[in-house]
């Protein structure tokens, strides 16, 4: 099968789509044959290995076991493993494939317990491979983290990332008021997608107007920390996807500590039930998917680059072409 491989950290260069061998199902495991796939912020950070402790799981040197990256996908089961009963070949399936990656490529294996789902019936393969990253992510800190209630004043920063489209929808979903805030160009998008307020960082800080909210989510890692803990009421939780420097992490620990604000950072897990909550959603119209551009497999370099400038809307696909080489 075709898959793109990266054998070293550094620039988008290192991916090379090469064959290799397709994989073959284990005893649990649903063999996928994938129509769409991504290139996600967290394909960077593996392939640039930043930050460094990334190399302790993939590989000191170069990515050892996982060299495949991409870690979503929409395609079709192709086969099944003997002890397999929630998939059947044929089925339509969607989901993230967690720190495992493997999905830039034709096939993967994943357990059939694992982060995956029947494809919503009304998204394209495209749409769909670009949910579960973002969704997932968002849920673990509005919904795990944050206890998000109806009612509440969220502010998402960042609002116009894969994580932060679907935060503003999510939080909207838990019955929040919502604010976003994200760039000029971004700003009718977020609003379309149900945020109440949205501000244009580069217009206005929001941190000077002396509003308070109840969660602020910075998807971005871009906020200013201590404007974010002003910006707080009495028992506000400060979400921090990107919290991975010493500095904010001590800061963060002695404002939990010493106030009744709380910061809180984490690594977001992937689950069957996360994925099979989010179809629902997207079924009921409650979730959109936002693909801002669809780059064919052999150019996933290409995709790499453009996700590195930082200001993409939303997600960014790569379709597997099939044609009649099935
Ligand atoms: N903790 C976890 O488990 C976890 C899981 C997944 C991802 N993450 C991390 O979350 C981060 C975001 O991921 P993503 O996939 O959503 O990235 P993304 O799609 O590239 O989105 C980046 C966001 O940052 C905003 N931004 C860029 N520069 C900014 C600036 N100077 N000021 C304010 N906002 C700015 C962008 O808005 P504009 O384009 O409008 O400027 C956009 O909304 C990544 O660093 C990733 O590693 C963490």
């Amino acid at each position: 099968m075709r898959a793109i491989i990266c054998t070293e950290y550094g620039s988008p260069d290192v991916m090379q789509l090469k064959e290799v061998e397709k994989p073959i199902p284990k005893e649990s495991e649903v063999l996928i044959k994938i129509h769409a796939t991504t290139v996600t912020s967290a394909d960077l950070r593996i392939r640039k290995a930043d930050p460094f402790p990334i190399r302790f799981f993939y590989g000191l040197i170069r990515p050892k076991n996982n060299t495949i990256l991409g870690s979503e996908l929409a395609g079709e089961i192709e086969a099944v493993g003997k002890n397999v009963k929630r998939f059947k070949v044929g089925d339509p399936v969607f989901g993230g494939t967690g720190i495992s990656l493997g999905a830039n490529a034709e096939y993967t294996c994943l357990p059939e317990e694992g982060a995956i789902a029947i494809k919503p019936t009304n998204m394209t393969d495209e749409e769909a491979a670009a949910i579960p990253f973002g969704a997932t992510t968002s849920l673990f800190f509005l919904r795990d983290k944050g206890k998000i209630q109806s009612g509440q004043e969220v502010l998402i920063y960042g609002a116009s990332g894969a994580l932060g489209m679907a935060a503003v929808q999510l939080a909207k979903f838990f019955g929040a008021q919502v604010t976003g805030v994200c760039s000029t160009a971004k700003l009718e998008l977020v609003k379309s997608l149900g945020a109440d307020k949205v501000i244009d960082y580069t217009k206005e800080d929001f941190t000077q107007s002396g509003k308070t909210y109840d969660i602020i989510f910075d998807t971005s890692g871009k906020s200013p920390f201590s404007g974010c803990l002003s910006s707080l009421k009495t028992n506000g939780l400060y979400l921090r996807a990107v919290h991975i420097n010493l500095s904010p992490i001590l800061r963060g620990l002695w404002t939990s500590i010493t106030s009744s604000k709380k910061v809180i950072g984490g690594v977001a897990i992937e689950r069957k039930e996360d994925i099979i909550f989010l179809k629902e959603l997207i079924e009921s119209g409650r979730m959109k998917s936002i693909v801002d551009r669809c780059y064919p497999l052999e150019q996933t370099a290409e995709a790499h680059r453009y996700v590195e400038q930082g200001h993409k809307k939303g997600n960014i696909v790569i379709t597997v072409e099939w044609g009649n080489n099935t």
